[in-house]
């Protein structure tokens, strides 16, 4: 098996053992939903229109855009647990969530086309953005927007890398593979088919136990301290986090977004 498809086996897996924790930060912080929001409100998205929500864990994003701008979502995502989950809550017609690799879309969404490709905290996982973006291009009707929410940035006020500090300061390296898709690599495989992209972000104060909340979901706990348990790991994230505000200041917890076009010369899309 090569480095992406075991890439992908290990997402699955981790997400597939993630649900519960998952769904109890989601609950306590509303964090995916609210990013999901910020991710349309920022691009604009268009009352009523069809979205194709790739990496869309148990529908989240889709349930919020569904319910707030009345769209079609078809979710994608790789982890059959997560889909199972996402099926088992939401019943709405408009929603429909499938397992399959959002690298790999043509088996699912067939010639069907979407105003909208989104990733909503997803991307950073892809091992293969530049074949994401390009199947989801190809999905995409005239004039549809792409967009991803991207993974966060620790800043301090000094301007310096908090993730940096933090690792340095519990004496354990920078993990390897943090994000499996650098932002600027996303950004390119964007560019690259869309030309002139926008990016966004939003900054919220350095929390502490959100982070902590944050990366104690198991498959994010795993790309800090792979190879670990996850009670280890649960324990080096309170530690990782514990005391950076103190010892750093304020600081910013920051969220990056990226959107493209695909270009349309001509008249309004004929999508269903
Ligand atoms: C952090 S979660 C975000 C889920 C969702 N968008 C939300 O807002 O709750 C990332 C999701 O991306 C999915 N994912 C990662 N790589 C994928 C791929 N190649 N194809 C489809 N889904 C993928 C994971 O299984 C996981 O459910």
């Amino acid at each position: 098996m090569d480095f992406k498809e075991k890439v992908k086996r290990n997402v699955a897996d981790n997400f597939d053992q993630s649900i519960r924790i998952y769904q109890e930060f989601e609950k306590k912080h509303g964090f995916f939903s609210s990013y999901a929001l910020a991710l349309a409100e920022t691009i604009g998205l268009t009352q009523k229109s069809s979205v194709l929500d790739v990496g869309c864990g148990y529908g989240l994003s889709a349930a919020v855009l569904s319910r707030q701008y009345g769209c079609r979502v078809l979710g994608i995502d790789l982890s059959r647990e997560m889909i199972a989950a996402g099926r088992a809550v939401e019943k709405n017609e408009n929603i429909r969530l499938v397992v399959g690799d959002g690298e790999n879309l043509s088996p699912i969404v067939g010639d069907d086309q979407f105003d909208y490709v989104v990733y909503n905290a997803s991307i950073f996982i892809f091992p293969d953005a530049a074949k994401a973006i390009d199947e989801a291009f190809r999905c995409l009707c005239p004039g549809g927007k792409i967009a991803f929410s991207y993974y966060p940035l620790l800043v301090g006020d000094n301007g310096s890398d908090l993730f940096d500090t933090a690792f340095k300061r519990l004496g354990e390296p920078l993990p390897r593979f943090r994000v499996i898709t650098d932002y600027a690599v996303a950004c390119k495989a964007l560019a690259d088919r869309c030309g002139n992209i926008r990016h966004h972000r939003r900054t919220q104060p350095l929390d502490i136990g959100f982070l902590q909340d944050f990366f104690s979901i198991p498959a994010q706990s795993a790309s800090l301290f792979p190879g670990r348990s996850y009670e280890e790991r649960q324990e080096l994230v309170r530690q990782l986090f514990a005391g950076l505000c103190d010892a750093e200041g304020s600081g910013q917890i920051v969220w990056r977004m990226a959107e493209g076009s695909k270009k349309t010369p001509t008249a309004s899309c004929q999508c269903p």
